[in-house]
């Protein structure tokens, strides 16, 4: 049985004061029997860290470099992150895919970097509205995945994977839990035929997910948690789910 998975992406939003809400709602709304993390901003994972000293929640970034250390100005490395106590790091989100331009295999490499600092990445998959309408969602989830099981090979097992139809991100588009399933099957195959470690791997779908539809989304079979953005930044929205997941 796999205990589920709920994690907050806050992409580029908070304040110290906002954050210090944000978390002290989570701090009191706690503990659930998921496992819970939220991935905030690089500068505001030190304040996070003391806001959740002593609770059952984790916390990461929402991107980390594919280097080490060196003359990367801008890029943080997976060794500051969890040198910072990290342990996730989210990696290949579509707007990071989007908007700068990362390919399949930068995402694959920032993945290896990740999980040889002990930083667990999340690795997001997920078709465009187009390319869905194109027949095209499993050609293109099963060729993102494939860079990044060609270049961690045996380590594969030691990610956490997401499904997130980019059609579904912030727009109050869900995938129908039927939809969600049919991916995620797809993917916990390929995963199956390349690591001995896939029943015991989490895939978590993102894209619009709310209190109200996540308890349809988390009885899915290969469903094992969420990526939340948009209801990660009420502490009340955030609980609700992670209830759901529990
Ligand atoms: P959303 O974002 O929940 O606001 O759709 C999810 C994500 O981008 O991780």
């Amino acid at each position: 049985m796999r205990k589920k998975l709920v994690v907050g992406n806050w992409k580029m939003n908070g304040s110290r004061a906002a954050n210090a809400v944000l978390l002290a709602g989570l701090r009191e709304a706690g503990p659930w029997s998921a496992d819970v993390a939220v991935c905030v901003p690089f500068p505001y994972i030190t304040e996070t860290a003391l806001a959740l000293t002593g609770t059952q929640l984790a916390y990461g970034s929402q991107d980390c470099s594919a280097h080490e250390q060196g003359a990367y100005t801008g890029e943080v490395s997976s060794l500051m992150l969890h040198d910072l106590g990290c342990r996730y790091a989210i990696v290949g989100h579509s707007e990071r895919r989007a908007y700068h331009h990362e390919s399949d295999q930068l995402v694959a490499d920032k993945a290896k970097a990740a999980l040889a600092h002990g930083v667990t990445p999340i690795v997001c998959v997920g078709e465009t509205l187009a390319e869905r309408e194109a027949g095209q969602t499993e050609v293109v989830v099963k060729r993102q995945l494939a860079a990044v099981i060609h270049t961690l090979t045996h380590c594969i097992g030691e990610i956490v994977l997401a499904y997130e139809p980019v059609w579904a991100i912030g727009t109050g588009l869900t995938a129908t839990p039927e939809q969600a399933q049919a991916v995620h099957a797809v993917l916990r195959t390929q995963l199956h035929a390349a690591t001995q470690k896939s029943d015991a791997m989490r895939i978590l779908y993102g894209g619009s997910m709310k209190a109200d539809n996540a308890v349809a989304l988390l009885g899915q079979p290969d469903i094992d948690g969420g990526l939340i953005g948009g209801a990660s930044l009420k502490a009340a929205d955030f609980a609700a789910i992670c209830r759901a997941a529990g």
